[in-house]
C-alpha cells in the first residue's frame, strides 16, 4: 500500500447530523484521519462513512442560503451560455437547485440523492433524480434523455467514494462534443491556508489538479482549462472534455501543473509538515478561547458550517467555551451541533449586545459577514478564526 497517514483529526461525528437534543442516547462517531496515495498522488480520507448515513432526507446544507453563492452561480450560469451555449444540461449533485434554476427547465436535469432536496428541485419543475451518481442511473438518464452537452458538479464529485466509477458514467453520459465541469475545493489552498476543517466526513477526497489528471488517465476525458475560485476558501473550477473533441488546451493547465509540482504536491513532506502545522494550530486556538474566557468575557459561533465540525471537535471546544451557533439555515436552527452539542439559533438583524467574540464557522464567507456586522466591529466585537493561523480579527 502506498497511502501514508499525514493527519489524525480524531473522532469525529457526521457533519449533517445536527441533533435534536443536547444530550443523545448515541451517535455514530468515525476516525478522521488523512492519507497522501503516493501512487495516485491523492489526499484521501483513511475511512470513509458510509453514504447513506451522510446524504438522506436530512441533509441541512442549502446552497443557496449565501448571497455570494447565488450569485457566483448566476454569473457562471451566464458565462456557461455565452461560452458553450449547451442544449441540455445535466448537474450532478443539484443541491436546491442554486445552479439549474438560471437555464430553461427543459433543458436541465438535477441528479441529487437527498431527497428533501430533490423534492424542492422536482417541485421547481427541474426534473431531479433522487439518487447517487452511478453507472446504473446514468444508463437510465441516457435512455430517457440521450447523451449530454454539458454536465456539471460542484462540491459533489469530491464526496463520492468509487471515482473511477464516477468518471466512468460521466464519459458515457457526455457527448462527443460535450463539457464536463467539476468544482471541489483546492488541495494547494487547503494546505496554503492551514484550512484542515475541509476534511471531514462528505470530503471523502481533496483533489489537486494532478490527481484529478492522473484519474482521467484511464478514460477518454481530458482536462483542457482550469479557474482559480475563491469560493469555500479556494476552490477550483476544471473543465474537461472528450479527447477526441479538439478544443484547445488551454496554458492555464500547465502552469496550474507546474505550480502545484513546485509546491511538491506530490511530495509527502509537504503533508507531513501540513500535519505539524495543525497540531500547532489546535493548541494555539485553544490558548485563544482560554485567555478570551478567562476574563469572562462571551463567544458565540457563527456560521455552523459542516467545516466548523472537524474543528470544534478536533479541539474540545463545546459549550464551556461556545454559548451558542447562529446560522441562517432554517434546518440547523433549533438544533444542537454534531459531537459538541452547542445549540443553534436564528440569527438576528445584527449580533446580540452581550456578545464579546463570534467564531468564524463560515470563515469562508469572511467579506460577506463582516460587512454585515458592521455594528458589531464597531462596538468592539471581534471575530476568532483558525485560518491561515488562529488568530483574533
Ligand atoms: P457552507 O460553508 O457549507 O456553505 O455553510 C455556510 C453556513 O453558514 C450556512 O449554514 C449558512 C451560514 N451562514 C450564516 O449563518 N450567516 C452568514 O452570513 C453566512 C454567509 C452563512
Amino acid at each position: 500500500m502506498s497511502k501514508i497517514e499525514f493527519l489524525d483529526l480524531g473522532k469525529q461525528p457526521i457533519t449533517n447530523n445536527f441533533l435534536d437534543t443536547k444530550n443523545p442516547k448515541e451517535e455514530f462517531m468515525y476516525k478522521l484521519k488523512v492519507t497522501f496515495d503516493e501512487q495516485a498522488k491523492m489526499v484521501s480520507l483513511g475511512e470513509f462513512v458510509p453514504p447513506e448515513k451522510m446524504f438522506n432526507e436530512n441533509y441541512a446544507h442549502r446552497a443557496s442560503m449565501s448571497k455570494t453563492m447565488q450569485k457566483a452561480y448566476k454569473e457562471l450560469s451566464n458565462s456557461i451560455k455565452k461560452k458553450f451555449n449547451p442544449n441540455s444540461i445535466l448537474e450532478i449533485g443539484s443541491n436546491d437547485g442554486v445552479f439549474l434554476k438560471n437555464f430553461s427547465e427543459n433543458i436541465v436535469i438535477g441528479v441529487e440523492p437527498c431527497k428533501n432536496l430533490a423534492d424542492i428541485t422536482n417541485s421547481m419543475k427541474i426534473k431531479t433524480f433522487p439518487e447517487f451518481w452511478t453507472l446504473k442511473l446514468s444508463d437510465k438518464i441516457i435512455k430517457e434523455y440521450g447523451n449530454f452537452d454539458f454536465i456539471y458538479s460542484a462540491n459533489t464529485i469530491s464526496h463520492i467514494h468509487n471515482l473511477e466509477e464516477t468518471f466512468l458514467a460521466i464519459e458515457k453520459t457526455l457527448g462527443n462534443k460535450g463539457i464536463f465541469v467539476l468544482e471541489d475545493p483546492s488541495l494547494i489552498e487547503v494546505i496554503k491556508n492551514g484550512s484542515y476543517d475541509q476534511f471531514y466526513d462528505e470530503h471523502a477526497y481533496v483533489f489537486s489538479l494532478t490527481s484529478i489528471i492522473k484519474i482521467l488517465e484511464k478514460t477518454s476525458l481530458e482536462v483542457f482549462d482550469i479557474e482559480k475560485l475563491s469560493t469555500h476558501g479556494g476552490s477550483n473550477r476544471i473543465f474537461i472534455k472528450k479527447k477526441r473533441n479538439n478544443l484547445k488546451i488551454s496554458n492555464k493547465v500547465f502552469k496550474f501543473l507546474n505550480e502545484e509540482k513546485v509546491y511538491g504536491i506530490e511530495n509527502i513532506d509537504v503533508y507531513l509538515k501540513f500535519g505539524e502545522k495543525v497540531q500547532k494550530s489546535k493548541h494555539e486556538l485553544i490558548s485563544i478561547f482560554k485567555n478570551i474566557k478567562k476574563n469572562n468575557k462571551k463567544i458565540i459561533g457563527y456560521g455552523a458550517t459542516y467545516k466548523s465540525a472537524t474543528v470544534l471537535n478536533y479541539c474540545g471546544l463545546k459549550s464551556n467555551f461556545i454559548d451558542y451557533f447562529i446560522d441562517t439555515t432554517i434546518t440547523k436552527q433549533g438544533k444542537f451541533t454534531p459531537g459538541t452539542h452547542i445549540p443553534i439559533i436564528k440569527p438576528d438583524e445584527t449580533l446580540k449586545d452581550d456578545v464579546d467574540y463570534a467564531f468564524l464557522g463560515a470563515w469562508n464567507f469572511k467579506e460577506e459577514i463582516l460587512e454585515k456586522e458592521k455594528k458589531f466591529i464597531e462596538r468592539g466585537g471581534k471575530f476568532i478564526t483558525h485560518v491561515p493561523f488562529p488568530n483574533i480579527l
